[in-house]
């Protein structure tokens, strides 16, 4: 685990920097908060039976061991890393829990009993997992240091394993990433903490969405920011991807966003 340091979230869980891509993997506001506000909290409503989980950028596991923790019943939870050295330690990491979930982690790494782990890039998983989930956790780096975790095309497969009444959930509520889930066909809304948007949920069912993006946000992804990133054969580097976005929205003729926002007030 080169280039990776521990730090100490704001609610004592431990976190990690990447030194190589000066990026966190956690928010610096506690990283345990975050698996449960933006990924396990807001797919809850599904607690009634059990569970299919895809967890895409495992990690060291915040988000599978929150929903262990939380979740009554779990069929099965399939992780996708590609960091396998990361992940193969994940087990190490303090998750403090009434549950020993670390145990749990650590048996399944060893002999896979309801968790499966994928040691890949995701895109070149996504289309060979044959399941539809109940609920997606999509918790790449940021866009701007890993564009290719969030491109339309990968989007739009990551949505085509998504069960008819499943719930995706990310911390991600940037335009171009609303707008690649919107094209999809999600009925795609906030996750919203303290009267502050701190994520995103989507699904294909309309109910289960209960702060739903508004019409004025709907129509704000009919702007420039909203272009997506564009990743067809998904295969680009995050450079290439950002280049050709960049190439897109010089070209573009959509108005930008904070001309619509100068002109929705007037
Ligand atoms: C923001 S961190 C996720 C933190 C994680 N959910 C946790 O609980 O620790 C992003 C993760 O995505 C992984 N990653 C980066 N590119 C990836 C790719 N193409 N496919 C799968 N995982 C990737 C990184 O190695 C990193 O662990």
């Amino acid at each position: 685990m080169k280039n990776i340091e521990i730090i100490i979230t704001d609610d004592g869980s431990i976190g990690l920097y990447n030194k190589e891509i000066n990026e966190i993997y956690h928010s610096r506001e506690g990283a345990k908060k975050e698996a449960f506000e933006k990924f396990v909290e807001p797919a809850l409503i599904l607690n009634k039976k059990p569970l299919k989980i895809l967890d895409i950028c495992y990690g060291i596991g915040y988000n599978t061991k929150c929903a262990i923790e939380n979740f009554k019943s779990i069929e099965l939870i399939d992780c996708i890393e590609i960091d396998g050295k990361l992940a193969q330690n994940s087990f190490k990491f303090e998750y403090k829990s009434q549950k020993n979930i670390n145990k749990i982690i650590k048996n399944n790494l060893k002999k896979p009993d309801f968790i499966n782990f994928y040691f890949n890039d995701i895109r070149k998983i996504i289309k060979l997992l044959n399941k539809k989930y109940d609920i997606i956790f999509h918790d790449g780096f940021a866009p701007h240091k890993q564009a290719e975790l969030w491109s339309e095309d990968l989007i739009y497969e990551i949505a085509k394993k998504l069960d008819k009444n499943g719930i995706y959930c990310t911390y991600n509520h940037s335009k171009p990433v609303l707008n690649a889930l919107y094209k999809t066909g999600l009925t795609v809304g906030k996750t919203i903490k303290n009267n502050r948007t701190i994520g995103t949920v989507a699904s294909f069912n309309p109910k289960l969405i209960n702060n739903p993006l508004s019409n004025f946000e709907l129509n704000s992804l009919k702007t420039k920011s909203a272009i997506t990133y564009k990743d067809k054969n998904l295969n680009l580097e995050h450079k290439k991807i950002v280049e050709k976005r960049n190439e897109e929205i010089k070209n573009s003729t959509l108005e930008t966003l904070s001309h619509y926002l100068k002109n929705s007030k007037n």
